[in-house]
This record gives C-alpha cells, structure tokens and sequence, in this order.
C-alpha cells in the first residue's frame, strides 16, 4: 500500500470534520460551497495555448463544458450576500470523452500553505468562536497566530458582494505546469474574466436583495442569451512561486486569452451531484508541487462519499 495515499487520505477526513466543526454539518451537501448551480457551456479554444500545451481541449476544437457557481459557505440556505466568495468550477469534456477540471474562486489567494496548517487555521477558528465573536475576532486570532493567513483573510475582507455571478473574476490560485509537443515546460496560472465586465453591489443595494439573487439573476441573464467568459493564462517567470497558493505572483506577468466559454442554461439532475476535482488533468497540463492543490483531490473525495450517502 502506498503510505502517502493512506496519509493524505487521513488528513483529508481530519480537514473536512475540522470543517463540519466550525461551519456545521450539512448532510447530503457538498462540505464547502454547498449552495450552488450547475450549468451547460461550450468551450472554443482559439488556438493560442497550442505553442504552450497538447492539452487537446485547448487545442483548436470546440468542446462541452459545465460550470458551476457556488457560495464559498457550508450551509445550503444562506443568503447569498452573506458569502463573500463565490466559485466557478469549470469541467471540460476532452475529445476523447475523459474529463478535466479547472476549480476557481473570486479570490487571488489562500489562506493556508499545507493541508495542516489549514485544519490548524480552522481549529484556532473554533477556539475563538465564544459567544459574541465576530468573524473579525476569529480571523484576528487567526492572523495573529498563523502569519501566513493575513494577506488570504485580507483578500477575504475586501471582497465586494457581484451584481452577478456573471460579472466576477475567478481566479484558479494554484499553478499547473503546462508542457508543449517540443516537451517545453512553463508553470501557469488561470483566471476567468467575465465579458460583462466587473459589476459589484453597492452597501445599499445589498439590503434589497432575495436569498438567492444570485441563481435568480443568472437564469434571468441566460434567457436573454449566453453567458461569456475568457478564459486566461498567466506565464509565470523563473522564480515565481508554484508550490504557494498565499503568494500571488506580480501583476506584470504575461496574460494571454486561449479561448471563449459560452453557458447556455442550466444543466441535468445529474450533473449537479459531479465532483469538480482540480487535480485531475490531461496529457499537456500537470499539477504543479503545491500541497494544497494536490490535497484537494482527497478532500473532494471525502466529501463526495459523504454527500453521496447523504451523511
Ligand atoms: C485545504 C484546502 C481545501 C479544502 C480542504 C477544500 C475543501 C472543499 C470541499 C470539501 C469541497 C466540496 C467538494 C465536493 O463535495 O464536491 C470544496 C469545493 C470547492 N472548493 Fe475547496 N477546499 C480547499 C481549497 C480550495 C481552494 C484553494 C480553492 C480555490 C480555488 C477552493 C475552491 C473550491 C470551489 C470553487 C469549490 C466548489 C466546487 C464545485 O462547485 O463543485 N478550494 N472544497
């Protein structure tokens, strides 16, 4: 038996009951972003990614894809004002019929570098959780204890409730590497830009708005017509983190779009159950040596086989 396997599996059932700890157990729901929707899409590659990856959906042929946006929170009912980050988890269907997953979030960073200090980070959490705490007391505490955490929980601090699902930039956080047909290899980020444009809600415009403004706006945008977002690659330099997801690399690096995703509606009873697993990639594309990217993997799976069962 492999011991790594069996440790990183260990540790993924000790994160995702650290989870349940502080945020509450939901049973049936996906143990974070439990509150969210998943839909169509078709993905067009234009071509550009070609000199960097033989990722075949990055190639030149259209394929099908789902999206899904979520709440960042546990609980399936919150209103959606009062969950900061939203996700975007996108899965490719590749020409042969397998699948791969680009998870993203509206936030740049993590607040954690390994599996443990995040199960740490969510014990000093429910630690500091006494009667009348606000999140600003918990995260203090955490930020004071954990130095690491400060500029992820800062970014969390800043976010701005979306006008839209539709209107967010997602970012993937973690690099991949991608490798080219001459086998030349170059550490990557994603982001997910938006064609609507960046829209937030002003502090008065949040009071107004139902539970689930978010869903609601999103099928009202989709009866009008697809839904659009770039999809970016970042080209990281010599010396940029890849093993880091609490360090952003610098803002001048390289973006090039490699192609077009257009969400149609939304997709079957089915779909709305898959796991979108970030580490699971094509020939062309490898995780790169971040603990907290290839951890998701097992953590994923917990959760899925205890929503699956509905625990
Ligand atoms: C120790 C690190 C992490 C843990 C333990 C963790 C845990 C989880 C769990 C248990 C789920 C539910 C999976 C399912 O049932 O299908 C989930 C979903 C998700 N996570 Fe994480 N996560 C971690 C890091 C991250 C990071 C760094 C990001 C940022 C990109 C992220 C973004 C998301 C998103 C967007 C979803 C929703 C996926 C979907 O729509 O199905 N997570 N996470």
């Amino acid at each position: 038996m492999n011991n790594n396997k069996l440790v990183s599996s260990e540790l993924a059932e000790e994160a995702v009951n650290s989870i349940e700890e502080v945020a509450g157990k939901y049973p049936g729901y996906r143990r974070a972003h439990a509150k969210g929707v998943v839909y169509q899409a078709v993905f067009t590659p234009n071509g550009q990614a070609g000199p960097l990856t033989t990722a075949a959906h990055l190639q030149n042929q259209e394929v099908q894809a789902l999206v899904r946006f979520s709440n960042s929170s546990t609980n399936p009912s919150i209103p959606d004002v009062f969950s900061p980050a939203k996700g975007m988890a996108v899965q490719f269907v590749l020409p042969d019929g397998g699948v791969t997953s680009l998870v993203t979030i509206t936030l740049p960073i993590f607040f954690a570098k390994t599996p443990q200090s995040f199960i740490n980070i969510l014990r000093t959490i429910k630690e500091n959780s006494f009667e009348g705490a606000t999140i600003a007391d918990k995260f203090k505490a955490v930020m004071e204890k954990y130095s690491e955490s400060r500029a992820g929980l800062q970014a969390v601090k800043m976010l701005q409730p979306p006008l839209s699902f539709a209107t967010n930039l997602y970012h993937s956080i973690h690099a991949y590497y991608f490798t080219n047909a001459a086998g030349e290899r170059r550490a990557i980020k994603y982001e997910c830009e938006p064609e609507a444009g960046l829209h937030f809600l002003a502090q008065e415009e949040v009071e107004n708005r139902s539970p689930d403004y978010l869903e609601d706006e999103l099928i009202e945008r989709l009866s009008k017509g697809p839904v659009a977002f770039q999809l970016t690659v970042i080209l990281g330099q010599e010396g940029d983190p890849t093993d880091d997801p609490t360090s952003a690399w610098p803002e001048d690096r390289e973006r090039i779009v490699v192609g077009h995703l257009s969400i149609t509606g939304v997709a079957d009873e089915k779909a709305q159950e898959y796991v979108f697993d970030p580490t699971v990639v094509p020939a062309g594309i490898e995780c790169s040596e971040d603990p907290i990217l290839n951890f998701r993997h097992d953590a994923y799976a917990e959760s899925h086989s205890r929503r699956s069962t509905n625990q």
